[in-house]
Parts: structure tokens; C-alpha cells; sequence
């Protein structure tokens, strides 16, 4: 086809796209042709009425709850899909594709449901939302040390079936059970083991994926570019993940869990000065976690700040004391801080649920078991140099301004991150971070998000996020995909308008190569959200 032709055929798709857009059909119209649509490309009509939702449907508002994440975005004022789509299988999502394109509607892909900004289950124009609560099947090989997990299932169902066939082996991937691995790899994905094995998406071998055509791709059929950006850029800019395959990674049947608390009063600005230098530099089979906030001393007016040094070794108790020992005596971990436990427990311990090592391990995959506690606007980013410990001073004074509903959570990196160049996945963020420092206020005790002290938090978050700039990483300022973060921008009409958001997230040569990916597999720019990698005309 001539050129000529090529860009005339862009301009009608293009038009025929924006006309859709802006017109905003009748949905209830433009519903009930999509649920003909798709009856009519089946030939159990029954069977797929019962695997769609519209408003109408009594059963709408828990479907569409029922993996929302985020408190914050239940309330009316969310903008909702037109229709919900429950697919158990690849031929209905084809064709859930299929009608979604034919009548208009942008589509949003939902998994696990924890995306920061409710991009997988939200949106200003009317679209369907694909969601893959049924699909989440897991089948662990230990033999070949992989398993096929559909991009349904949660982190903590994975971490459960692996469990089930063998205690020394693992993934590595996130803290939180309930985070899907649909929207959980596609970012990079960082957890507990990320010291010793690197991202998640680091350890992803082979995916099983559907197109803008629906054409359903693995790793060899797609090529390695696409691969690539699966891992790291986004996979809901490219198309949908049906499953991934993963590596499974050794580990020991015994680890240690270990949990010390300090405020200001016992040294802890000394001793978080001294944690930046050495927990990234540690023995890699050692994470330590911090989790920050201001409290009020005793019933004083006088605030300080509580430390949880907390993290998981890659071993026993006496190995693990003997370390600390040697590098970081200063945190005076002592035997009754710690505990041994097997790999799986370790993630129930320190998914901050409440659960303890006696928690049957089963709880980790029973989302009824799993409260929802989190109703958050949140921000991230890496340090790279040491803050000095004027500094944290001021970090700390910063902290009391406001009113106890922040929290700060410190993860080292360093180890296996170090081996890794910039561009081996999208996910940048590697060589030389000494630890990724989560930014986060809380409104569960406030009726919304608009309240006047929620509003206090968030104009408190923001210029936190400001005075924090000196102190971390620059040029550009890094942020991560998974925690996607609207606040920095969703200009995409030019390269200098995206790069603004899009080189925080990856870097400029990967979110060139992200675009120039993008062209050629999704040139209509089908999926696409506020923060989806552009295509440009
Ligand atoms: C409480 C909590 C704890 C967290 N802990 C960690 C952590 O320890 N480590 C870490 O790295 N991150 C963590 N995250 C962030 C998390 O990794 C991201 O929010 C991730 O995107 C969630 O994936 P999901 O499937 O649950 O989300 P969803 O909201 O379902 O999806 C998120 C994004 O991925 C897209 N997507 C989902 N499924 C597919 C699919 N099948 N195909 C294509 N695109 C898809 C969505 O469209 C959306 O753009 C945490 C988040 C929360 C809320
Ligand atoms: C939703 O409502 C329609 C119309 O009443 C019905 O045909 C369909 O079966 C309902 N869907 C579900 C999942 O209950
Ligand atoms: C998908 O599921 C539907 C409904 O259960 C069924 O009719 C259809 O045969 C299935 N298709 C495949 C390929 O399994
Ligand atoms: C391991 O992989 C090989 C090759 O793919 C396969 O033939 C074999 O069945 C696998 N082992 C198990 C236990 O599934
Ligand atoms: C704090 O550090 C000082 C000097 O290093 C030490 O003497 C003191 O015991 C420490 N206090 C606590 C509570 O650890
Ligand atoms: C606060 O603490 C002081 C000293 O410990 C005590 O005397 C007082 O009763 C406390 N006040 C309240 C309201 O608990
Ligand atoms: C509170 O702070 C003031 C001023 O720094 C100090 O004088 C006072 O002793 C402190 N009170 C307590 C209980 O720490
Ligand atoms: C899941 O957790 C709930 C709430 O704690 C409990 O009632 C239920 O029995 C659990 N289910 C399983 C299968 O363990």
C-alpha cells in the first residue's frame, strides 16, 4: 500500500475514534448492541449474559467493587464502566475485543485492581472493562522450575500453590497478596527478594498474549521488542496479558523474620543514617524494610518519629544475628526480634495483615482473610545519595507538620538491581539506587477524600513531595509505573509533552524505544489510559 493510502486510512480510523469519543453515544443504546454483538458471536447465548454487566444489573456495583483497591475511589462521583465483562476464557475475551472495537467503547483490563490512580476500573469516556476475576488459574512445574500463572490470580494465591508443591522454591514478587500479577509484572514489579533476584519481570520467561487483533502471541511469535516492553512499560498499552510464565528461584526452608522498632528519642536518626549505607550494600540474602510515620510522645504535644525496621534473611536466626552483628550493631536486633519460619510464612508475617507465623498459610490466598485498609494518595521516589543527618532532621520536622496520617516505607535495593543495566527492561530504576522511599497519606478514618482534613493531607503530601526534591534522585526525577501517579502529568499530543511524565517512569532511550514499540504493535493507539505510552501523529 502506497504511503498516501496509509495515512489516509489513519486519518479515517483516527476521526471515526474521536467522532466516538466526543459524541458520547447513548449508553444504554450502545450497551445493548454490545451485548448483541457479543451473543452473536457465540453460540451459548445464556452462558455469556451471565458474564456481562451493565448498570442495569443489580449485581453492577459489586462486580466493579469487588477488586477495587483503593477506598478512595468508592463513592458515586467515580466514573463507572458502560459494561462489565467477567471472560473464563480466551475466546470471550477475543470477543469482548472484538465488540468493544466494533461499537466504540475504549476498553480498560483490570486484574488484581490495585493500580494507584483506578485506571484499570475508571474513566472519563464510556468503556468496557474487561475483568479477569475468573481467570486465574496456576500451575506450578517444580520439576522445571516454572510456572504458568493466568494474569487473574493474585500474588498471594502464587505464593500459596507454590507452597503447596514445595517449600524451597519461590517468586519473587510483591508484599501485598492481594496485588495482581496482570498489572504486577507489567510494571517491573519489586518485593522481598528483589536484592537476591532482581524485579519480578527480571524473572518472567514467556507470556501468553493478546493483540490489538486479537491474535493471541507467546514470547517467539511476538519477537523480543514487544517481550521487552511487556515487562516494565505497561503491558495495557500494548494489549492484553493472558498469562505469564514464570522462573521459579531457589530458597531455603528456613528463613528469618525479624522486626525492631525505634523513635528519635532511641537514636534513630543515627541509626537510619547509617541503614542508608549499609542496607544496600549488605549480604543480598538480607532486605531490610523501614516504615516511617510522626506520633505524639506519650500523651504529650510533643511529636517524634517511630522506625520499623523490619525484613526477612535468606537464612537462620544465628547467621542472620552475626551479620547484623558485624555490619549494622547500631540497629541491636536481638534473638527475640526474630523468628524462624518457612519462605511462604515470611510473606503472611510481612504482608502487614495482622498475620502471624501461626496464621494458617492458606490465609495468604483467601482474600476474605485479607482486610481492605487502604484508602491513599501516594508517591514514590528513589534516593540515590545519602540523606545527611541534618537533613533527615529537617525530613522529620517536615513530617510533623502533619497530622500523623503519613507514612514513609523504606525498601534497599542494591545486590542483584546492580548487575542490571538501565535498559535491560523498561524498569530503569536499578544501579546506584540505594533504596525506592514510598510517600503515602491515609483517609480511612475521613468519610472521603475531599473532607477538609483529607484536603489538609494532600496539599501536606504535595509539598512534602516538593521539599523532597534536593534529596533524591534527579534528571529526571524517578518514578514507577506501578505506582502510577497522574500528579506528573498526562500531556501526550508531543514527545516533549510526554517525556515530562513518560522519562520519569522509564528513562528517555526506553521510552523511546517504548514509542517506537508502540507504533508498531497498536498503531490506533486502541489501549490507552491517561498515562498509556503514545503514539504520535
Ligand atoms: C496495597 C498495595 C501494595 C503494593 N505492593 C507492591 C509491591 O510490593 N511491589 C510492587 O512492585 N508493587 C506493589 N504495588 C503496586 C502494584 O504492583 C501495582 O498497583 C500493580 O499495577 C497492580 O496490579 P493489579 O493487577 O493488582 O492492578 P490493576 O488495577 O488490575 O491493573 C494495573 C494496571 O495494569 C493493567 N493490567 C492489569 N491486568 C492486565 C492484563 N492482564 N493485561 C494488560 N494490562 C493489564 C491495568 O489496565 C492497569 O493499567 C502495591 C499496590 C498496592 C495497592
Ligand atoms: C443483567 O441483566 C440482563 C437484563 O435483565 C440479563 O439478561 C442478564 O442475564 C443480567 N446479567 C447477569 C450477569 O445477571
Ligand atoms: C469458552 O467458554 C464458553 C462458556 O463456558 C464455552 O461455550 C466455550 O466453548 C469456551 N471456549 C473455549 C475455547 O474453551
Ligand atoms: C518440563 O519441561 C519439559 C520440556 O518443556 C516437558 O517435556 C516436561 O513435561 C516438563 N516437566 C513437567 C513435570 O511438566
Ligand atoms: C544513643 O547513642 C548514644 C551515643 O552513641 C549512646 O550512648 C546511647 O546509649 C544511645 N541511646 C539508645 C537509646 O540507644
Ligand atoms: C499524661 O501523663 C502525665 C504524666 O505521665 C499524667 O500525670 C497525666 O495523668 C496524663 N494525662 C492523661 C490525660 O492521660
Ligand atoms: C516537649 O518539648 C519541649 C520543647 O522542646 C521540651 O521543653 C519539653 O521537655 C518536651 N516535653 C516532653 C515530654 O518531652
Ligand atoms: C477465609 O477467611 C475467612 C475470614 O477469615 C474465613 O471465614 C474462611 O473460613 C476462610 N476460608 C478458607 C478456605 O480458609
Amino acid at each position: 500500500m502506497k504511503k498516501s493510502h496509509l495515512v489516509f486510512l489513519l486519518v479515517l480510523t483516527l476521526s471515526f475514534f474521536v467522532s466516538r469519543g466526543a459524541s458520547s453515544p447513548n449508553d444504554l443504546d450502545t450497551s445493548e448492541d454490545f451485548l448483541s454483538c457479543l451473543q452473536s458471536k457465540t453460540n451459548s447465548v445464556t452462558s455469556v449474559s451471565q458474564l456481562v454487566f451493565t448498570p442495569l444489573n443489580s449485581s453492577f456495583q459489586s462486580i466493579w467493587q469487588a477488586r477495587v483497591n483503593n477506598l478512595r475511589f468508592i463513592k458515586p462521583s467515580t466514573p463507572k464502566p458502560s459494561v462489565i465483562v467477567t471472560p473464563v476464557n480466551d475466546t470471550q475475551i477475543q470477543t469482548a475485543l472484538f465488540c468493544t472495537k466494533k461499537h466504540g467503547y475504549e476498553i480498560r483490563i483490570r486484574s488484581g485492581g490495585h493500580d494507584f490512580e483506578g485506571v484499570s476500573y475508571s474513566a472519563v469516556v464510556p468503556f468496557v472493562m474487561l475483568d479477569l476475576i475468573n481467570m486465574k488459574s496456576i500451575d506450578v512445574d517444580v520439576e522445571n522450575m516454572t510456572a504458568w500463572v493466568q494474569a487473574g490470580a493474585l500474588l498471594g494465591e502464587l505464593y500459596y500453590s507454590i507452597s503447596q508443591k514445595t517449600n524451597t522454591l519461590y517468586f519473587p514478587a510483591g508484599v501485598c497478596p492481594t496485588v495482581g500479577v496482570g498489572g504486577y509484572m507489567g510494571g517491573g514489579g519489586y518485593g522481598n527478594l528483589v536484592r537476591k533476584y532482581g524485579t519480578a519481570a527480571d524473572n518472567v520467561v514467556d507470556v501468553r498474549f493478546m493483540d490489538v487483533n486479537g491474535n493471541i502471541l507467546d514470547r517467539k511469535s511476538m519477537g523480543e521488542d514487544l517481550f521487552w516492553a511487556l515487562r516494565g512499560g505497561g503491558a495495557s498499552s500494548f494489549g492484553i496479558v493472558l498469562a505469564w510464565k514464570l522462573g521459579l528461584v531457589p530458597v531455603p526452608e528456613i528463613v528469618t523474620v525479624f522486626r525492631v522498632t525505634k523513635t528519635l528519642e532511641e537514636n534513630g536518626t543515627d541509626i537510619f543514617y547509617k541503614y542508608q549505607y549499609v542496607a544496600p550494600s549488605m549480604d543480598r540474602d538480607l532486605i531490610i524494610r523501614v516504615q516511617i510515620f510522626s506520633e505524639f510522645i506519650g500523651n504529650t504535644t510533643n511529636k517524634t518519629i517511630r522506625m520499623f525496621f523490619e525484613g526477612v534473611y535468606l537464612g537462620k536466626t544465628d547467621t542472620f544475628l552475626q551479620l547484623l552483628d558485624k555490619n549494622f550493631p547500631e540497629l541491636n536486633v536481638r534473638r527475640e526480634n526474630c523468628e524462624e519460619m518457612s519462605m511462604v510464612q515470611s510473606s503472611l508475617v510481612l504482608a502487614d495483615q495482622g498475620f502471624t507465623s501461626s496464621t494458617p498459610t492458606e490465609a495468604i490466598a483467601n482474600q476474605s482473610a485479607i482486610k481492605k485498609l487502604w484508602n491513599y494518595k501516594a508517591k514514590l521516589d528513589y534516593v540515590r545519595t545519602p540523606i545527611p543527618k541534618s537533613e533527615l532532621i529537617k525530613i522529620w520536622r517536615k513530617m510533623f507538620e502533619n497530622d500523623g496520617s503519613e507514612l514513609l516505607m523504606v525498601y534497599a535495593f542494591g545486590g542483584k538491581m546492580e548487575e542490571y543495566s538501565d535498559t535491560a527492561t523498561p524498569y530503569p530504576h536499578r544501579a546506584g539506587v540505594l533504596y525506592q522511599l514510598f510517600k503515602t497519606v491515609r483517609f480511612n478514618d475521613q468519610t472521603s477524600d475531599t473532607t477538609p482534613a483529607s484536603l489538609r493531607r494532600l496539599a501536606w503530601l504535595q509539598g512534602f513531595d516538593t521539599f523532597l526534591e534536593p534529596y533524591v534522585s534527579k534528571n529526571p526525577r524517578e518514578a514507577y509505573l506501578n505506582y502510577l501517579d497522574l500528579d506528573l502529568g498526562v500531556g501526550s499530543e508531543t514527545y516533549e509533552e510526554a517525556s515530562i511524565w513518560g522519562e520519569r517512569y522509564w528513562k528517555k532511550e526506553n521510552f523511546k524505544k517504548l514509542i517506537r514499540i508502540k507504533a508498531q504493535v497498536d498503531p490506533q493507539n486502541f489501549f490507552r489510559h491517561p498515562q498509556s505510552i503514545p503514539v504520535f501523529n
